[in-house]
């Protein structure tokens, strides 16, 4: 743990709170006026792949494994893949989670408040975009592409969109580029995307607070995932030797080991193994190396330079 980086990284929190309340309670009318010039990309390519030419990367938040593999929902998605039943994420709370699996490490990130990581630490963005394999995020409920705080329900004022579970956005090195902030998109834009056929080859997608489970349980997100995905499952514009993974943040029982119920999915998966299960150890590291390892794109050095690959 590095005290000084610590230091900062509160300092920086407490303004960026600040900020943040006043934006996200009052400023309806700047967020109007952001979104009608907001910057929008919607990048495309086609490099191939050793086993898939697609990632697509879910997080539902805050669940046990046993709770979520006892969920009907979650059982039908598993019974479309392969569930990783020794699977860990990397610490508690959220945030550091999300952190770590973009750029194999926490950045000494230890909570859910507002937090910047300097613009020398490297993320896989910047492998991917070397290696001219597209990308982008899509999170439900950003008001517009790059948003950069948070966001709540207009009609009822309930948690929709949040920093923390957008896991580029903490990144120096992602926010201040406009055309990296300008693939940070919303749910709509990921439709949009989608019926157009420019979808990326990798990309994260964050359900808003109620549809995670984190506002409201497993059984919300389970219905959620399983609604969202089946269509996806026979849509020709998402499949193309996509793989899946379907995971959680971290448990809800901080006492746990925090195995998170983890399932790998998609037309990249071959039809022999769905609906079996591996005890392979893998992490929110074996994320990056998965894909690091699929594209040939090297490593950051961090934690996904050691992380058990899944294929
Ligand atoms: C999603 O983002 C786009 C692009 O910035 C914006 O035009 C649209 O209004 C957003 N949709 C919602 C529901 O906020
Ligand atoms: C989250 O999205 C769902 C639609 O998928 C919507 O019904 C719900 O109101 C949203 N939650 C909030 C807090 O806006
Ligand atoms: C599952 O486990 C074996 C090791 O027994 C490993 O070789 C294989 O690649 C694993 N991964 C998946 C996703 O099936």
């Amino acid at each position: 743990m590095h005290f000084s980086s610590l230091f900062i990284t509160a300092a920086v929190g407490i303004a960026g709170i600040n900020a943040q309340t006043q934006y996200t309670a009052t400023n309806t009318a700047s967020v109007e006026a952001a979104r009608a010039t907001a910057k929008t990309l919607s990048p495309t390519s086609s490099v191939k792949g050793k086993t898939f030419d697609r990632f697509v990367n879910i997080f539902l938040e805050n669940t046990d494994f046993d709770m979520a593999s006892a969920d009907p929902n979650l059982q039908w998605i598993a019974s479309q893949g392969i569930t990783l039943t020794n699977y860990k994420a990397i610490t508690h709370p959220s945030q550091p989670n999300y952190i770590a699996s973009v750029g194999g490490s926490t950045h000494s990130v230890i909570w859910d408040l507002y937090s910047r990581i300097s613009s020398s630490a490297r993320t896989i963005v910047d492998l991917l975009d070397a290696a001219g394999v597209s990308w982008s995020e899509y999170e439900d409920d950003m008001p517009y592409s790059g948003y950069e705080a948070d966001y709540i329900n207009q009609v009822n004022g309930a948690n929709d969109y949040v920093r923390k579970h957008n896991p580029l956005m903490s990144y120096d090195s992602v926010t201040s580029d406009l055309d990296r902030l300008a693939k940070m998109k919303n749910l709509t834009m990921f439709y949009n995307d989608l019926d157009s056929n420019k979808l990326p080859q990798w990309m994260f997608i964050t359900p808003n607070m109620t549809n995670d489970g984190h506002d409201t349980s497993v059984t919300v997100a389970g219905a959620w995932a399983k609604g969202f995905l089946e269509p996806l499952l026979t849509n020709p514009n998402f499949l193309s030797r996509t793989l899946v993974l379907l995971t959680f943040d971290e448990t809800a029982n901080y006492l746990s080991d925090n195995t998170v119920f983890s399932v790998l999915f998609g037309d990249a998966v071959p039809e022999s193994l769905h609906g079996t299960t591996n005890d392979t150890a893998y992490n929110h590291y074996s994320i990056m190396s998965t894909v690091e390892n699929n594209w040939d794109l090297g490593d950051l050095g961090e934690g996904d330079a050691d992380a058990s690959a899944f294929f």
